[in-house]
């Protein structure tokens, strides 16, 4: 029986970055590209899988990652880095924004309409960041397990073309390696101003189990802030599911 080899489709380096992809390094197979980030204690190394066996979401959800049709990717980063996942989301939007128009859902999901097409998962050990992306890329809707088929979608579902994995993925990591660094220069302000303008939940009514509020204000963490019949309230992104919007 023959075997069959996947070759690398990426690069292994960018140039004219400033630390964003100037080392990449691509796997047929891993566990999960986060992993690898944070084993590597190198600023800006990139890890980029054809297929994770288990993908990390965030709140300890699996990321499905279909061999070969997704960018499943981490970058290395040292921290502190505040505001990296709002700025990760700005990049990836602009970033595809040539080709499709994405939109940043809150808490942090990539949207084409109502189907999510992509996620950032930020980990954290010792200082060292694993800022890790993933993007449904190629996918049909038969490429997604029976659960996700309702909310799941891909940029080639949204867009109905296929779409080139390699320039796609270069175009993300320039818009990273900008993003970072603003970041590290110290504009955390007006990133995080650009992604709660980008969320648009400002003045959304929300219900959240029994708590139904206006958002006045989306806190440096990401939280919503309601206001409700019984005062003001907190909604963080790390335990609420929004369950409808009106
Ligand atoms: C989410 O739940 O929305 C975040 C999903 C993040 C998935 C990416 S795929 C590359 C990197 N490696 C992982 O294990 N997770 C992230």
């Amino acid at each position: 029986m023959s075997e069959t080899v996947l070759m690398n489709p990426f690069p292994e380096a960018l140039v004219d970055v400033r630390v964003v992809g100037k080392k990449i390094s691509w796997y047929p197979e891993t566990v999960s590209t986060n992993t690898l980030a944070l084993e590597s204690g190198v600023d800006g190394a990139v890890f980029v899988a054809e297929y994770q066996t288990a993908g990390r979401g965030r709140h300890g959800r699996r990321w499905h990652s279909a061999p070969g049709l997704g960018l499943y990717f981490s970058v290395a980063l040292w921290g502190p880095l505040r505001g990296v996942t709002f700025g990760a989301a700005l990049a990836a939007r602009d970033a595809l924004s040539s080709g499709c128009a994405v939109a940043i859902r809150w808490p942090n999901d990539l949207c084409c309409g109502q189907r999510k097409i992509g996620g950032i998962l930020v980990e954290q050990r010792e200082g060292l960041l694993a800022l890790g992306i993933g993007i449904n890329v190629n996918q049909h809707m038969d490429d997604f397990p029976s659960c996700l088929r309702h909310r799941a979608g891909s940029l080639r579902m949204a867009t109905g073309v296929v779409w080139d994995r390699r320039e796609t993925f270069c175009q993300l990591l320039m818009h990273l390696d900008a993003v970072v660094q603003r970041l590290r220069t110290g504009e955390f302000d007006a990133i995080h101003a650009e992604w709660t303008d980008a969320c648009n939940m400002i003045g959304k009514r929300v219900r959240r189990g029994a708590t139904t509020g206006k958002v006045t204000a989306v806190d440096m963490e990401g939280a919503l802030l309601l206001q409700t019949a019984t005062g003001m309230k907190r909604v963080g992104c790390g335990d609420v599911t929004i369950s409808d919007i009106e």
